[in-house]
């Protein structure tokens, strides 16, 4: 019978028996599948695992700080993070076009990664033999040659590393739900905010920005999609929506007054969404008075922001992110 100790013991015994006295590696992207994996392992084989996060500059406001202090907190897992913003903004410098970002975020992110990968095992220590990924059974499902959105956009996730595989897969999450993964994960004693977390792009905010992606633009669609998930919590309805890209419209702007002077700022788009597996959504119907929070703040708070809209499409036509 399925139990989430069951599930943890038994992976454990099994991650031990495959690696023996060798040692992994494993990259965290900030989301659940990565994190839940990583704790699998850790509380298998200890600090034969090291774990790798590039910072690549495009997380939201405090996920870095949430990997790297409550995640090895709650774990004690040996993890090493690249800084990596400064190379991601200068190899993103003057694009614009969705599938050219995603290219170039994969492309950077895939090179840091393996950079940090030959310094591991550089390092003294057993031969780094195996990779930890955190697939998922509808993943292993899917890439049966399924039609999924993948096709519309070239997904980069931290998932899809790297290529030349010289290494062994341990993948202890494949035969599991999402829901059972968020399980196994509270059941390790991983925070809230981590197992709970709605989905998010590997290429981040990267994505969020419709023009080009700067440090100033990053900064000001952070301090926005901070304040939209703080209502949103507040108010009670994580679990109701899928998840909320908020969007900044950098090449547009419109005009507003505020105080005694007339602005001419940017708007920020909400795009909560109701779904089942991403694959189709609809718009979430968010009570008014949480949007009419979410919509005062921003606009007070956030400079150059005059403007707030609601997205009210459903996927189809329109995807759930607007890059
Ligand atoms: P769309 O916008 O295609 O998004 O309706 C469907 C789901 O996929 C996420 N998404 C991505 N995830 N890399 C990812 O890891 C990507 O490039 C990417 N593009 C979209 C999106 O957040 C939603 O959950």
């Amino acid at each position: 019978n399925w139990t989430t100790g069951n599930v943890i013991e038994e992976q454990v015994a099994a991650i031990r028996e495959q690696v023996g006295d060798k040692r992994a590696i494993c990259g965290l992207s900030g989301g659940v599948d990565s994190a839940v994996a990583a704790a699998l392992v850790q509380k298998a084989i200890g600090s034969q695992l090291t774990c790798v996060y590039v910072d690549h500059g495009l997380m939201r406001k405090g996920e870095t700080e949430q990997v790297e202090k409550d995640f090895v907190a709650a774990t004690g897992v040996q993890l090493k993070v690249v800084d990596a913003e400064e190379r991601f903004l200068t190899a993103l410098k003057g694009v614009s076009d969705p599938e050219e970002k995603r290219k170039i975020i994969g492309r950077e992110f895939i090179r840091v990664f393996e950079q940090a990968q030959a310094e591991i095992i550089a390092d003294e220590g057993p031969a780094v033999e195996f990779l930890v990924q955190g697939t998922l059974y509808p993943d292993v499902v899917e890439s049966g040659g399924g039609t999924g959105t993948a096709n519309i956009k070239s997904h980069h996730n931290v998932g899809g590393l790297p290529e030349d595989l010289e290494f062994k897969l341990i993948e202890p999450l494949r035969k599991l739900f999402k829901d059972e993964v968020r399980m196994v994960g509270q059941e390790l004693g991983l925070p809230d905010e981590i197992v709970q977390r709605q989905p998010f792009p590997g290429p981040g905010l990267g994505i969020r920005i419709v023009g080009e992606v700067t440090k100033e633009r990053l900064d000001l669609l952070r301090d926005a999609d901070a304040i939209a998930r703080e209502e949103l919590t507040a108010a009670g309805l994580d679990r109701d929506i899928w998840q909320c890209p908020v969007v900044l419209l950098a090449d547009v702007r419109s005009v507003g007054v505020q105080g005694d002077g007339r602005t001419y700022g940017h708007p920020i788009v909400l795009r909560p969404v109701s779904s089942e597996d991403a694959m189709t959504a609809d718009w979430s119907r968010l009570p008014y008075d949480v949007l009419a929070k979410i919509s005062t703040r921003i606009t007070n708070e956030v400079r150059d922001v005059n403007r707030v809209v609601l997205d009210v499409t459903s996927k189809p036509p329109g995807t759930i992110e607007w890059e």
